[in-house]
């Protein structure tokens, strides 16, 4: 893995990248398909086990806030990226009675969200940069994880506002930048305890390398902000996780 990768300082700077490569955006959406499609029956168990069962707090976290953000408010809510559907099906259980969809561009993370989610999600095969959604139609976007690997992230968030009903919003969890003081211990984490999880468990080392370097790649927290205030989505709130190992942003749409 190269060390010496550059933080972007825009989402636009990631559409030419795949982790450490430059590439054409085209070959980074089929790469980033094909790497989900690949490692989508080990996708849970890897997330367990490269951050100890923490981002299962974390999505708590979303839930409790997304179900704050939709209070009195008709309409679906779409977990953009869902993957394999664990954050939209326990947002279907804090908020029975809600049509709860789980979008993803891998038809193989989707097939692992359906034998999870059944007959309780609703699923949708889509990109997040073109959604088959009509305007100001949704009541909230939930976005886990999956912003960073989009081909055109900040066309998708574009995308996300058009879809949201005006003073809905978009929540955004993501990996942010950590303190300086926890930044060596990540780093010890990133470098040799991923990939080695991800070559013995998913048996994709190359897959756990992108993650990695995707990483590093994505802009920080401040930078996110100004993006997403810029595709119509103004910051309520951001609140840090893990000494600032993951942000998540509460966007609301005007
Ligand atoms: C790291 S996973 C996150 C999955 C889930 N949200 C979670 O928190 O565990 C990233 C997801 O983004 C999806 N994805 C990547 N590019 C996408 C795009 N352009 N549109 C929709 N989904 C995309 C991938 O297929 C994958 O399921």
């Amino acid at each position: 893995m190269k060390q010496d990768l550059q933080r972007s300082t825009r989402l636009d700077d990631m559409r030419a990248t795949f982790g450490a490569r430059t590439v054409a955006p085209e070959e980074r959406r089929q790469e980033v398909t094909a790497l989900f499609d690949r490692i989508a029956p080990r996708y849970d168990l890897m997330n367990d086990l490269m951050s100890f069962g923490l981002h299962r707090l974390w999505k708590r976290a979303t839930v409790r806030l997304a179900r704050t953000r939709l209070e009195g408010r008709a309409g679906p809510l779409i977990d953009l990226a869902g993957g394999t559907g664990d954050l939209a099906l326990a947002l279907a259980k804090a908020d029975p009675g809600r049509e709860v969809i789980v979008a993803d561009a891998s038809a193989g993370m989707l097939a692992v969200a359906r034998a999870r989610g059944g007959a309780r999600l609703g699923y949708l095969h889509a990109e997040a940069e073109s959604l088959p959604l009509p305007d100001a139609s949704v009541a909230g976007v939930t976005l886990a994880f999956g912003l960073r690997n989009m081909t055109d992230p900040a066309l998708a968030l574009r995308e996300v506002a058009r879809v949201l009903q005006p003073g809905a919003s978009l929540i955004l969890l993501e990996f942010s930048r950590p303190a300086p003081w926890f930044a060596p211990f990540y780093a010890l984490h990133s470098r040799y305890v991923i990939p080695l999880l991800g070559a013995a468990i998913a048996r994709d080392k190359r897959a756990y390398t992108y993650l990695v370097e995707s990483i590093r790649r994505f802009p920080e927290a401040g930078a996110i902000a100004r993006e997403l205030d810029s595709a119509g989505l103004k910051v309520v709130r951001a609140r840090p996780f893990m000494f600032g190992v993951a942000m998540l942003h509460v966007a609301v749409r005007a």
